[in-house]
């Protein structure tokens, strides 16, 4: 796994590049590009870079359907909804503009799994499959203080042969809907966006291989089949001895 360790008032605005430059690389050999996004506060500042000039013209936005990597089950309007959080940094600025396609996680249905079997049915439906060339173009995830990435917290089951499926925040109880790592780790291309003094020890513990993918989520990373790359600003790399 490669880790970039980037300033961190450059970090927005280099791993937006990287995001441009990856998308079109997937668009020169394919017709479509599939780009899963990631919830959570680090990646806001990225998404409202992508759509706005001079990134907005340098991709061909209609070409790119976006996923979600996990989603709160909570309605779409919730200021904690992630597909909220895409609208409101990326896609509300498409407005006038041919944008991507969103499939966003439904949670308007009777219940986080219902969502989560939905959702399976659609990324099959879009050709996501976790097997062979059905998989995502493009991946991005964070990590949080305790090692999980999208909603895959310790010590948390995952079912088998799935590609989706609901669990509980364990600690405000929220009911989730996450990818899972065949969804995920599947992917071409996975990009870990992982900024703040914070996260230094996790991110440290994780790049070192230390513990288990029970124990730390985004260890499943070390599994993936396509490439990963760790985009690490200033302050994360700092205490993990990056
Ligand atoms: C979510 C994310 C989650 C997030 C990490 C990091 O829905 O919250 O999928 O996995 O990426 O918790 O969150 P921050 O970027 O807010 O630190």
């Amino acid at each position: 796994m490669k880790t970039e360790v980037i300033p961190s008032h450059e970090y927005s605005s280099t791993v937006a590049d990287e995001i441009v430059a990856s998308i079109n690389e997937v668009l020169e050999q394919k017709p479509r590009c599939s780009l899963c996004l990631s919830g959570g506060t680090t990646p806001a500042a990225i998404y409202r870079l992508l759509g706005l000039p001079p990134r907005v013209h340098e991709v061909q936005w209609q070409l790119v359907d976006l996923f979600w990597g996990d989603e709160r089950f909570v309605p779409a309007e919730d200021p904690r909804n992630n597909a909220r959080m895409v609208h409101d940094t990326l896609l509300h600025q498409f407005r006038t503009a041919p944008g991507p396609i969103a499939y966003p996680i439904n949670t308007a249905l009777s219940t986080a799994e219902e969502a989560a079997l939905t959702y399976e049915g659609t990324l099959k439906q879009q050709g996501i499959s976790g097997e062979g060339d059905a998989v995502f173009d493009i991946v991005l995830l964070g990590i949080g203080e305790d090692g999980h990435t999208a909603s895959l917290f310790p010590h948390n089951p995952i079912p088998d042969s799935r590609l989706a499926f609901s669990c509980e925040h364990p600690t405000d109880g929220t009911s989730r809907i996450s990818l899972t790592p065949t969804a995920l780790f599947s992917a071409k291309q996975v990009y870990f966006l992982v900024t703040g003094a914070n996260k230094s020890d996790m991110l440290g513990r994780i790049l070192r291989g230390e513990g288990t993918a029970a124990e730390y989520p985004a260890l499943h990373a070390a599994q993936a089949l396509g490439n990963v790359i760790w985009f690490a600003d200033s302050e994360a790399s700092g205490a993990g001895g990056l």
